[in-house]
């Protein structure tokens, strides 16, 4: 099936090599069309990630307060509110993708926050959950983050990360899982799962493809905070 005509390019342009404060800029201007764009993509990962975390929440509390980082347009509120989720408080680098997010009025809070250049705009042990789904590559949310992630995450709380296992976001993958692996040893937190998926979205191009089938395959984890965390920091 032929992608819709201006996807690839768009794709690319927040993919490709540009600084950060572009990328946010190119995702201002893609607000509008991301969603269809994205549709076109059959990119899973919003389903994905919320039903990652039912299995963490079979049934989430009413006051369960839940932090969607990177949040874009809201697809994952949207995911998360028809599994009950009422709670939710986003936050994006980018003031356009941000917009639309309010006008989904499923988020009680948004802010502007750019991670990896200031902290979450958010008091420690705040949140039940907090999700990244995504914005974890290769340009976009660095792996730094993660102790930032949990210092938000009551003891006890759930995270839940996405990524890519196509070819140009292999490297920033591989870096993601040591970081992952080093903070589970330091008793931060312990992998619940870590689930590949073939089929995550289209490709977009026949080198990113996994041996042609068209598609890039992507993984969701799903960690616990440790209820007294060993290392939080560095
Ligand atoms: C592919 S979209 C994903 C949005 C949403 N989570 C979803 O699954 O539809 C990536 C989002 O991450 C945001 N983003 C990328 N890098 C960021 C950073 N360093 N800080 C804050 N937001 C960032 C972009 O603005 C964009 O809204």
């Amino acid at each position: 099936m032929v992608l819709p005509s201006g996807v690839r390019e768009r794709v690319a342009a927040v993919h490709g090599g540009s600084e950060l404060p572009e990328r946010l800029r190119l995702y201002d201007g893609w607000a509008a069309r991301y969603e269809q764009d994205v549709a076109a993509l059959e990119y899973r990962a919003p389903h994905l990630a919320a039903a990652a975390l039912a299995f963490a929440f079979p049934a989430p509390p009413a006051g369960a307060r839940l932090l969607d980082v990177a949040c874009g347009t809201g697809l994952v509120a949207r995911e998360l509110h028809s599994r009950g989720f009422r709670c939710l408080h986003g936050v994006d680098g980018s003031a356009g993708m941000l917009e639309r997010a309010r006008r989904t009025e499923l988020y009680q809070e948004l802010r502007e926050c750019v991670l990896g250049r200031e902290p979450l705009p958010v008091p420690a042990e705040h949140y039940d959950a907090v999700t990244v789904v995504g914005a974890l590559g290769e340009g976009q949310v660095p792996v730094t983050v993660l102790p930032e992630l949990l210092r938000v995450t009551k003891p006890g709380g759930f995270l839940c990360l996405t990524t890519r296992s196509n070819p140009s976001n292999l490297r920033y993958k591989q870096e993601l899982e040591a970081e992952l692996g080093r903070l589970e040893r330091c008793g931060a937190w312990h992998k619940l799962l870590a689930q590949e998926v073939e089929r995550w979205e289209r490709a977009t191009s026949e080198e990113e493809s996994t041996q042609g089938t068209g598609y890039i395959s992507g993984v969701v984890y799903l960690y616990q905070k440790c209820p007294i965390p060993a290392l939080e920091e560095g």
